[in-house]
This record gives structure tokens, C-alpha cells and sequence, in this order.
């Protein structure tokens, strides 16, 4: 498809009703992946603490194509200005090979098993078999031409920038900065969780969802489900209506944070009436699941209002394309969506906590870590209501479109929740990267 059927085929305007083509279109799923995965954007590969030591790797995903997060050596002198975190696509420079297959480990250099090619850390070809030919007493047989050069071989280097121990690359040689790219709006709120501090590594969780990947994202920025669809946020009260909240977007309108306080007591019948996923009778057999302990880097100095603090107890943040850092009370969480093709991508979730935390705060943190995940109490159902929308676009054909207008048509940040504004602000950045 060209640019211009893009925005024609988008009939009605403004950001307020997505056409369901925009989530089952094969051939508009490539041009996703070259625009907007490929293209000048930065994408999330993994933490750097998942590779503390040199030769540590870890086998991640830009888009669809994979990727090798490695550390490099460093020298001493670039000790102070290279992370040594070096991030390669996983692509023989020879015939095209996947060549590594191990998920992680730890590696001097990486060899190709189909003719033994052999990269350096950081993606350079070392060296490679016959490259001189083969001696056959005074004559030399075969071998790669005169002025092969290794240095223009090697695999695909992207480029990489590591923010507090966050790991992105990109393919693009022209993305802006990675802190431009995240802006100013939502990066008061990354410094929050992870500026200055050592993270460490509580396990992973891999599911994959038969849904379009943008129903990820939106999912993350609708405020509008969790006390409606998820029978624990509304029955123990960790998501409700009502709650003090503040919908952030940056000035893109691409990344997002849902950022909410929990109510200290009380029902509110107000937002539980009604509200067939309320159980008053629901409780907990071991109710150290939600022994919710509040951290002194919870409250900060308001970022959007000069001299207040605020102090949530859950941020969800969307940066776009592919990640979701989630914060709700003391469990922690990376959420990276591998797009497989426009009907399914794969969520993995890096659960994490930080190097002072005690025994008893990582214990409490593994124990919250139940709320999410594939089988998580509360995450479950968001991989099913994906599922089940993909289903009802798929059915629908060309014709229909959803109904994105809680809050209004508009795109601008809000201090409330009943509000749909964070999933048109980033339909509107889609058309316009989408059409260009
Ligand atoms: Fe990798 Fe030949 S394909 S060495
Ligand atoms: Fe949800």
C-alpha cells in the first residue's frame, strides 16, 4: 500500500475511531515494520543488568528481526563514556544465517556454525576459513577476492543508547537522542523508578498473544478497563474510577504514563454499583499477596505542577513502539511486545528490583509479580480481551472501526481516568508517521 491510500482509506478524521484494517492489514504490517520499528524510532532490547559481565549476551528482538544485546570489552580509558553495551543483529554477513541460538550466555566471539565465520563482540568479522585460499604445493586455490575487506563484513551494528541501565537500539541512523526521543514530559518519570539505582534480575514471564501489537499499547494507555475488566483491581481496590490520577503524554503524543494513587480505605459505591466484576465477597487465603509497603522513591517532586509532590502508588508507561514499564505498589516490571506478524505478537515480562532492596522487599515484590504475567490474577484477562478484539476486527472486514471518544475527540493530558486521550494522542502520531 502507498502513503496517500493510508490516509484516504481513513475516512473519518481525527484519532477517535481506528478502522479495524489498521490492525489485520498484512501488507500495512510491513510498512509498520519498516517506518516504525525500523524507522527513526528507539526500540527496547533489554537490561543492562541482564549482562553484567563482559561477553554476557542475551538474544532479544527489534521488530521482528532478532538481535544480540552483548557486553564488548572496553578499554580503560572509555571506561568513563562507553557502557560497553553493544547491540548486533543476529545475521551471518555470509549466506544470511540466525547463526546464534543460545537465549543468553557468555561468549569470547561469536561463530557462525554453517562455515565457522567468527565476529568480534561488537559485530566485527574477525576472521574467516580459506580467506586466503587453499595452498596446493606452489599454486593457491580458491578463496575470497584480493581486496576482501573483514572491516565492511561484519554483522549489522545498531545503534545503541543505555538509559539508567535500559538498553535501546535503533536501525536509524537519524533518530533523535534517546532522551529527546522520550521527552521532557515522560522522563521525570523513568528517573523515578530507575535513576541512580542498581537493578536486579527477579525472572521472566513469555506469552504470546493473538493480537495486533498496537492493542498492547492501547491496553496500557485506557484507563478506562482496569476497574471495569479486572475483577482484583476493583475488588481490592488498586484501580478504581475515582482514584487521583494523571494521564502524560509526551509532545508526540507517542509514549504515555497512567500515573493513579489508591484510595486509602472506604468503598466508593459509586464506581463498584453496577460493576458485575466487583466481588464484595471475594478475599484473599494468603494475604501477603497485596502486604503492599510504600518506598520512599514512590513520592517525588511534581514533575507538571511547580512546588507539590506527588506520590502514586502505580505508573504504567508506554514508550512507543514496543515497551511497557509498570509500576503497581511494590511489584516492578519491563513488558517488551514482539510484533509476529499483524494478528500476534509475543510479551516478554522482565520483573526486576533493585540491588539495596531487603530479602523480605524482594520476596514481597516475587509475591505482587502473581498479579501479572500470562497467568497473572489481574493480567490474564488483558491477553484474552485482545484476543477476542482481534477476533471481532477480523469478522468485521473492511467496514468497521472502534469507538475511541471517552473524555471526548481530543488529545491532551488529563488529571482524571475516565478518559480515552492517551490511545487517540497515539493514533494521531501513527497516521502521521503511517502517511509520510
Ligand atoms: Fe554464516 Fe556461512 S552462513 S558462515
Ligand atoms: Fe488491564
Amino acid at each position: 500500500m502507498n502513503a496517500p491510500d493510508t490516509l484516504s482509506r481513513w475516512a473519518t478524521p481525527g484519532s477517535s475511531r481506528v478502522p479495524f484494517w489498521a490492525y489485520t492489514d498484512a501488507q500495512l504490517y510491513q510498512r509498520e515494520l519498516d517506518k516504525i520499528f525500523y524507522g527513526a524510532h528507539w526500540c527496547y532490547v533489554g537490561l543492562e543488568a541482564e549482562i553484567p559481565n563482559t561477553g554476557d549476551f542475551k538474544l532479544s528482538f527489534v521488530g521482528e528481526r532478532q538481535v544480540i544485546m552483548v557486553r564488548d570489552r572496553v578499554a580503560p580509558r572509555d571506561r568513563g563514556t562507553d557502557s560497553g553495551v553493544r547491540v548486533v543483529e543476529n545475521r551471518c554477513a555470509h549466506r544470511g544465517v540466525r547463526f546464534c541460538q543460545q537465549p543468553h550466555g557468555n561468549a569470547r566471539s561469536f561463530v557462525c556454525p554453517y562455515h565457522q565465520w567468527t565476529y568480534k563482540l561488537n559485530g566485527e568479522l574477525a576472521g574467516l576459513p580459506f580467506k586466503d585460499g587453499v595452498k596446493d604445493g606452489e599454486c593457491v586455490n580458491g578463496g575470497m577476492p584480493a581486496d576482501f575487506d573483514l572491516k565492511a563484513n561484519g554483522l549489522t551494528r545498531l545503534r545503541v543508547a543505555v538509559l539508567h541501565g535500559l538498553v535501546f537500539a535503533t536501525f536509524s541512523d537519524t533518530a533523535e537522542p534517546l532522551e529527546d526521543y522520550l521527552g521532557a514530559d515522560v522522563m521525570p518519570w523513568l528517573d523515578r523508578i530507575f535513576k541512580g539505582r542498581q537493578l536486579t534480575l527477579l525472572g521472566y514471564n513469555r506469552q504470546r498473544i493473538p493480537g495486533n501489537w498496537k492493542l498492547m499499547m492501547e491496553n496500557i494507555k485506557d484507563p478506562y478497563h482496569p476497574g471495569l475488566l479486572h475483577t482484583w483491581f476493583v475488588t481490592f481496590g488498586l484501580w478504581r474510577a475515582d482514584q487521583k490520577s494523571r494521564m502524560v503524554m509526551d509532545a508526540h503524543g507517542r509514549h504515555a504514563v497512567m500515573i493513579s494513587r489508591r484510595n486509602e480505605g472506604g468503598q466508593n459505591t459509586a464506581v463498584t454499583e453496577g460493576v458485575t466484576s466487583f466481588k464484595a465477597n471475594m478475599t484473599l487465603h494468603d494475604d501477603r499477596l497485596l502486604d503492599v509497603v510504600p518506598e520512599p522513591w514512590w513520592k517525588i517532586p511534581d514533575p507538571q505542577k511547580r512546588g507539590e509532590d506527588i506520590m502514586p502508588t502505580v505508573t504504567m508507561i508506554t514508550l512507543f513502539p514496543s515497551l511497557i514499564i509498570q509500576q503497581q505498589v511494590n511489584s516492578l516490571s519491563t513488558r517488551h511486545i514482539v510484533p509476529r506478524g499483524e494478528g500476534e505478537f509475543d510479551f516478554v515480562w522482565t520483573h526486576f528490583g533493585f540491588a539495596d532492596d531487603t530479602p523480605e522487599m524482594t520476596q514481597r515484590r516475587l509475591r505482587q509479580a502473581n498479579l501479572f504475567g500470562p497467568a497473572g490474577f489481574v493480567s490474564a484477562d488483558d491477553g484474552e480481551v485482545i484476543e477476542f478484539s482481534q477476533d471481532g476486527f477480523r469478522q468485521a472486514g473492511e467496514g468497521g472501526s472502534t469507538l475511541c471518544e471517552l473524555g471526548g475527540t481530543g488529545t491532551e493530558m488529563t488529571e482524571h481516568m475516565v478518559t480515552e486521550t492517551l490511545i487517540r494522542s497515539m493514533y494521531a502520531y501513527w497516521k502521521k508517521v503511517m502517511a509520510v
